[in-house]
This record gives C-alpha cells, sequence and structure tokens, in this order.
C-alpha cells in the first residue's frame, strides 16, 4: 500500500513505518467508533419528534396544547431518554481506562461494540420505557468503552505523521454519523414503526466495532505495557511493514517504564506545576458544551417544531445542519496546522456569537407566547439559516479543537489522567446539557440563546488570555510555552524547566 515513509522524531531519531493493511484497518475502526458516537447523537431528537415514537412512549407531548410555545416539550423522561446515555457513558469511562491498560485495547473495543449491539436490539425491540432507557444506558456502557479505547487504539496504530490527521478523522466520523441518524430519520419518519428502524440501525457500525475487537491486532504499545515484549516488537515489525522499528521500540519501552514509575496518575495531576494542564483538561470540554451545540445536535428537529415546523419539515432541517456540520469539520482539517488554533476559535467564536444573539433578537420579537403560535416561514427560514452559520462556526473551530487542544498540552506523566478527566468532563456536560435544555428553553425561551451566547463570549476571552498557540509546537517543547505565557510562568517551577525535554517527553510528541 502506498504512503510510506520515515519520520523524524523530535530527537532526531527515526521511526520508519508504511501506510500498511493493519493501519487502513485500523482507519475503519475509528470510523465505526466515530460514526457510533455520531449516530447516538443525532438519533434521539428526530425520534422524539415522530408522532408514532410520541403515541408509544410519551403521549403526554401529543397533548402538550394546554402550553405555551417554548414549552411543548418540556418533559424530564424525554430528556433522560436522550441524556441518560451520557451518564453511563461518563461512569463507564473510569472502568475502561482499567480494562484499556490492564486488558489491552482490544477488549475495551470489544466490550463497547457489545454494549452497541445489546443497546441497538433493546432500542428496536422496546415495548416500553423501561427497554428504551436501559437501551440507552447499554448505548452509552458502548460510548464510554468505545470513545476511550479506539483514540488510543489509533494514536497508537498510526505511524507518527498520521496521528494529528486521524485525531480529527475521529471527529469527521463523528458528524457524519449525526448525518446519517438526520438521514434516516428523515425517511423513517413517513412508516409507522420508523423508530425501531432508526434506533436498530445502530447496530451497523455496533456490528463493525465488535468484530474489529475481535479480530483486530492488539497493538505493540499495549503488549508492551503489559510485559510482553517480544510479541510487541513482533507486533510493530508487522503493522510497520518494515523490521527497522528498532527506534520507535524503544521509546515505547521507555516511555512504558516511565508511565509505570508513577504510582498514583489522578494526584499527580493536581501538583502546582500542572495547573495549565488541569485547568485546560477540565474547562476545554466544559467551554465545548456551553457553545449549546447539542441542543442543536439533540433537539434540531424538536427546536424546528418549536418554531413552527411541521414534522416532516422539521426532521429535513435538522439533515441541512447535519450536512453543515460534516462540511465545515473537512474546513477544520484544512487548515488547523496552517492558520493554527486560536484563529479558528475566534473566528468560529465570534461567528457563534452573533448568530446566538441574532436568533434571540428574532424569537423575542417574531414568535408569540400563545399556545399554537408559530414564526412567519421567512422568519423561520432565517432562523434555520442562522443555525447552519452557528453549526458551521462550532465545526471548524470547538467541535474538533475541543478534543484536538487538550490532547497535545498532555506531558506523559498525567496523560491517560488528564485525558480521562477530559473525555468525563465532557460527558458531563452533555448529560447536563441533554437534561436541562428543554427545560431551560420553556423557562428562559429565546434567552436560552443569550445564554449560551454569554458563555460563547467567556470562552472567547479565555482564548484570547490563556490558551497559548499550539500549532506546530513538539509536545516535549510545551513547557516553554507555559514558561512564556504571561500568566501561565509562574506555575511553572524552575526546576521543571531545567529538568525538560526528557527523552520520555521527547517520545511523548512521537506518540502524537
Ligand atoms: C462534541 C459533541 C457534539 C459533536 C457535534 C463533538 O466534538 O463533543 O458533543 O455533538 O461534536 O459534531
Amino acid at each position: 500500500m502506498a504512503g510510506g515513509g520515515v519520520v523524524s522524531g523530535p530527537s532526531g531519531k527515526h521511526y520508519e513505518g508504511h501506510v500498511t493493511l493493519f493501519v487502513a484497518l485500523a482507519c475503519i475502526v475509528a470510523a465505526s467508533g466515530g460514526l457510533i458516537f455520531g449516530y447516538d447523537i443525532g438519533i434521539s431528537g428526530g425520534v422524539t419528534s415522530m408522532k408514532s415514537f410520541q403515541r408509544k412512549f410519551f403521549p403526554r407531548l401529543l397533548n402538550a396544547h394546554d402550553r405555551n410555545t417554548y414549552c411543548r416539550f418540556d418533559d424530564q423522561v424525554v430528556q433522560i431518554f436522550t441524556s441518560s446515555l451520557y451518564l453511563a457513558g461518563l461512569i463507564s469511562t473510569f472502568f475502561a481506562m482499567w480494562t484499556t491498560s490492564h486488558w489491552g485495547r482490544r477488549p475495551s473495543m470489544l466490550i463497547g461494540g457489545i454494549a452497541f449491539l445489546v443497546g441497538s436490539v433493546l432500542n428496536a425491540a422496546a415495548v416500553n420505557l423501561a427497554m428504551l432507557v436501559i437501551g440507552r444506558i447499554a448505548l452509552g456502557v458502548g460510548v464510554g468503552f468505545g470513545n476511550q479505547a479506539v483514540p488510543l487504539y489509533l494514536s497508537e496504530m498510526a505511524p507518527a505523521k498520521l496521528r494529528g490527521a486521524l485525531n480529527i478523522m475521529f471527529q469527521l466520523a463523528t458528524t457524519i454519523g449525526i448525518l446519517a441518524a438526520n438521514l434516516i430519520n428523515y425517511g423513517t419518519e413517513k412508516v409507522d414503526w420508523g423508530w425501531r428502524l432508526s434506533l436498530g440501525l445502530a447496530a451497523v457500525p455496533a456490528g463493525i466495532l465488535t468484530l474489529g475487537g475481535m479480530f483486530l491486532p492488539e497493538t505493540p504499545n499495549s503488549l508492551i505495557e503489559r510485559s510482553r515484549h517480544d510479541e510487541g516488537k513482533h507486533m510493530l515489525e508487522k503493522i510497520r511493514g518494515t523490521p527497522n522499528i528498532g527506534p520507535e521500540f524503544d521509546d515505547i519501552v521507555e516511555a512504558s517504564n516511565a508511565a509505570k514509575a508513577i504510582q498514583n496518575p489522578l494526584g499527580n495531576l493536581f501538583k502546582r506545576q500542572y495547573r495549565p494542564q488541569l485547568t485546560i483538561a477540565v474547562l476545554v470540554p466544559f467551554f465545548q458544551q456551553v457553545t449549546g451545540i447539542n441542543a442543536i445536535m439533540f433537539y434540531a428537529p424538536v427546536l424546528f417544531q418549536t418554531i413552527g415546523f411541521g414534522s416532516d419539515a422539521s426532521l429535513y432541517s435538522a439533515v441541512i445542519t447535519g450536512a453543515v456540520n460534516v462540511v465545515a469539520t473537512l474546513v477544520s482539517i484544512g487548515t488547523v496546522d496552517r492558520w493554527g488554533r486560536k484563529i479558528l476559535f475566534y473566528e468560529g467564536g465570534i461567528q457563534m456569537f452573533v448568530c446566538q444573539i441574532a436568533i434571540a433578537v428574532i424569537l423575542k420579537f417574531k414568535l408569540p407566547l400563545a399556545i399554537g403560535s408559530e414564526l412567519s416561514k421567512g422568519w423561520a427560514a432565517v432562523v434555520v439559516v442562522l443555525i447552519c452559520v452557528y453549526v458551521a462556526a462550532f465545526a471548524w473551530s470547538w467541535g474538533p479543537l475541543g478534543w484536538l487542544v487538550p490532547s497535545e498540552v498532555f506531558p506523559l506523566e498525567i496523560r491517560s489522567a488528564a485525558q480521562s478527566i477530559t473525555v468525563g468532563t465532557n460527558f458531563l456536560f452533555t448529560f447536563v446539557i441533554g437534561q436541562a435544555f428543554l427545560t431551560m428553553l420553556c423557562h428562559f425561551r429565546w434567552g436560552i440563546f443569550l445564554f449560551f451566547g454569554g458563555w460563547v463570549f467567556i470562552m472567547t476571552l479565555f482564548v484570547f488570555f490563556f490558551l497559548p498557540e499550539t500549532k506546530n509546537v513538539p509536545i516535549e517543547e510545551m513547557v516553554y510555552v507555559w514558561k512564556a505565557h504571561w500568566f501561565w510562568k509562574r506555575f511553572i517551577g524552575d526546576e521543571v524547566y531545567s529538568s525538560y525535554p526528557t527523552d520520555v517527553e521527547k517520545h511523548n510528541n512521537a506518540k502524537l
């Protein structure tokens, strides 16, 4: 297969490697892991807006004509259906942390794939609300294990030069999964049992992930981490397609020894010298969620019905926002290493802010509260366009960068723990938004868009003052970036400064 090459590590060592069949298979796993994550994000809102589904599980929604426009869908149980997945995901990520390092990446992917399969079967066959919610929880276990193990699997299988690209590919697959869910909902809405098909089709990528977990090779890093050095070396030769893997093998052994030497990785993270990284590990995923993106991703069809669209037009509009999300992610892939992260954060932040304020103003003055009232066709179209422009801004800024930036600022000795904090914080606030949005919409009305807009304003200031540019900065040199930063420099002691970059840190760069 094409695409071979030699990559120089930061320490000047050369890593040889080709894009072998194994790497191609790893891409397929990445795609199925991302697809299923996105599919679960996109499927619930559309299904919730289907009349046949409401009749079966939430009949109250059909009779919600006694409420004002903004409160039609305010229902705790509807929100539990959507958000229970992320609570389950949050808890299982911490179990996955253990299985991934003690048993390997493959078993975690297998557990994730099987949980997804169980969840999609339970959801497709649901005869009552309990089956529906238990199915969502099983899917959540799948997301917890999948999102923990798949990105790690990828970064370890890929040759060094492909690691960054594969990181964003996971996000691209997520957006494709959301779009697939929107399209499928649009098709199945016409059939009475269509919601069963929508929920059941999650089994397709789940099946691929399960097969991947059964038949793909384990990563060399995982074998070495579990003291199976010979097997690890053999595997590295196989996946790189060359016997000349000496420097990379030595670095993996060295990194694995260093990681083993850390007794309490989570506690380590709370040391003063890691304050910048800890702040980023928590604030970046928090900010990503309070952009309000999942209010749109989860509830776009419901939101479009709120402003007066029919069921069909709402699902159709959700397809449009889903497509914008995919295309705009490609823009990010093409520009992030040329223009840098901060430019994308600024541009995306300003664009999201302007759209949110405009939507709030239109809804305030043009959407009457009275039962059954709706926006005029013209204003409704303007709102859809503004939502698309907002989604595009998210998709080339906080969408991919919300995952990429944390992953490139953690040094090896705190990486695993910090990454779990990032994933956990992301799921926690995904859960909170999923659980609270429809109630917030009911109480804040148009002001909900000002609420999210206010957060976007704050996070854009945060980027300006507190986030250093990480474009083209090798990880082992990141400490110099903190050291030069007007605020963070006070946390980096001189002893840390002089001890960097260590060989372990140099290896770290090659790992990304
Ligand atoms: C976020 C998800 C969001 C998705 C939208 C991801 O980066 O973590 O919460 O639904 O982007 O594309």
